[in-house]
């Protein structure tokens, strides 16, 4: 058997991508105040801003789609999709958001409190944006090893438990409950492992705490465990996922991301601890509770996406996909958040641009860069998205440099991955001449995605 894993599929509907030239996208660029969010996409060549809601949906879903039914209560659509989801999380209450934030801030609002601390391995930037607007502070516990972009370790996700039960034991009383990402995306799309999530919650349990995981990632994190954990190579991704899920009380999810959808979210709970005041936010803000944020035709697509995500070949196409373009990075010796994860590679902009000082923004100047030389439009998480102007006008910065390339599910080939490669090449011969920027205009949250830049000369 010839040992290429292949796209586990055939192109039946194909979208033209428009190349543009380098003195084009370098005025696209200073028009957009050098901030690639605010490029329009007919613009850009390879988007891998991010793999959310971005991906190519089956003929299956779009089958699905015809089905929908577009009843305001109780739409067989609904009882469709909370058959799936049950299955694979065990858990009974299903509650529908329009995507991932809304779940967070519906069950955020229901389950905490101004004063009070939510421990995760690495929360994600709208995770933290959602706790920190209730006043709650969203602290990251990843295991020191995840905070290393060059060192290999099978589960960077791991949250440190060492570390939870200090917390636990300091400041048990302010604890609404705990948080798992998986995979962790801030992190570096990186596994949690089986051990690990049982442990965690354990511990959480021992403390009276419920385990809430933000689950986005969780059949790219089930394939992980297939791959790399011991005892579980015989298991399909769908057992693994049941059991992950098994050990949470509650989960938050995107199903932009493994759901296979273009938009989508949803809240499972596995009581009713949290059910009322979540169906009373969820009516306020997103609508009825069998529709959510969502039409019938999504609640749907979702149903089918669901168990496509879960499908082995898929998820070992797509795993292998970041895999492939980390060895070529590895062969051009630039860094990356290593193992690569799953929906992303993760480059360390510090080894592109070794000199330039953090205060210049590398991981934005390298996203810049990736843009302007070779069309491709990753996202930074470094110190834009993470770091924050204080009110003394000075800064914080965050502990990583990173470009994220986020690849969208079943959409891109092998020969766009291997351009994508010669274009980072090209981009590392001449980092010398590449730019810092300074930020000149930026909103309290979340500025990455409407900052205004200058380059620095
Ligand atoms: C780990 C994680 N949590 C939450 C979210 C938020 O989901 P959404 O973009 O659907 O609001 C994302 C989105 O990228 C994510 O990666």
């Amino acid at each position: 058997m010839p040992k290429t894993i292949i796209e586990p599929f055939r192109i039946k509907s194909v979208e033209p991508i428009r190349v543009t030239t380098r003195e084009e996208r370098l005025r696209l660029l200073e028009e957009a105040k050098l901030n690639v969010f605010k490029l329009r996409a007919e613009d850009v060549l390879l988007d891998w801003l991010t793999d959310s809601g971005t991906g190519a949906m089956s003929a299956e879903q779009w089958a699905a789609i015809l089905r929908g039914d577009e009843s305001y209560a109780g739409a067989p659509s609904f009882y469709r999709l909370q058959a799936v989801v049950r299955e694979i999380t065990g858990m009974p209450h299903l509650i529908p958001t329009h995507q991932g934030r809304a779940a967070e801030h519906v069950l955020f609002g229901a389950a905490c409190k101004s004063g009070q601390i939510v421990p995760n391995n690495s929360h994600f930037d709208t995770t933290r944006a959602n706790l920190e607007y209730l006043g709650v502070e969203a602290l990251d516990l990843v295991i020191a090893e995840g905070l290393q972009p060059a060192l290999i370790h099978p589960f960077k996700g791991n949250i440190d438990l060492a570390r939870l039960e200090d917390l636990l034991q300091r400041e048990g009383e302010r604890i609404p409950f705990g948080m798992l990402t998986v995979t962790n995306n801030t992190g570096g799309g990186q596994p949690v492992s089986m051990a690990n999530i049982r442990a965690t919650s354990e511990l959480l349990h021992r403390y009276g705490k419920p385990l809430v995981m933000d689950v986005c990632r969780f059949a790219e994190n089930a394939m992980f465990i297939k791959q790399r954990e011991p005892g579980y190579a015989e298991h399909t991704p769908m057992q693994i996922a049941q059991e992950m899920f098994g050990y949470a009380d509650a989960a938050t999810m995107s199903a932009k991301k493994d759901g296979m959808v273009n938009i989508g979210g949803f809240i499972v709970l596995r009581d009713e601890r949290w059910l009322e005041p979540v169906q009373q936010m969820l009516i306020l803000r997103e609508g009825f509770p069998t529709y959510g944020g969502l039409a019938g035709r999504d609640l749907e697509a979702l149903a089918v996406g669901l168990r496509e995500g879960l499908n082995e070949d898929y998820l070992r196409y797509r795993l292998r996909t970041a895999e492939y373009l980390g060895e070529k990075l590895d062969a051009l010796g630039i860094g990356f958040v290593k193992p690569t994860g799953g929906h992303a590679v993760y480059i360390d902009a510090r080894t592109v641009l070794p000199e330039m000082p953090v205060a210049h923004y590398p991981a934005w100047a390298l996203c810049n860069a990736l843009y302007v030389e070779g069309g491709i439009r990753g996202v930074e998480v470094g110190s834009v998205m993470f770091g924050k102007r204080l009110a003394d006008g000075s800064e914080t910065y965050h502990s990583m440099e990173l470009v994220r390339l986020a690849f969208p599910r079943r959409m891109y080939t092998q020969s766009h991955f291997d351009y994508a490669a010669e274009a980072i090449a090209e981009v590392r011969a001449m980092a010398a001449s590449i730019r810092g920027v300074r930020i000149v205009k930026q909103p309290t949250r979340l500025r990455h995605f409407s900052c205004e830049c200058e380059w620095l000369d």
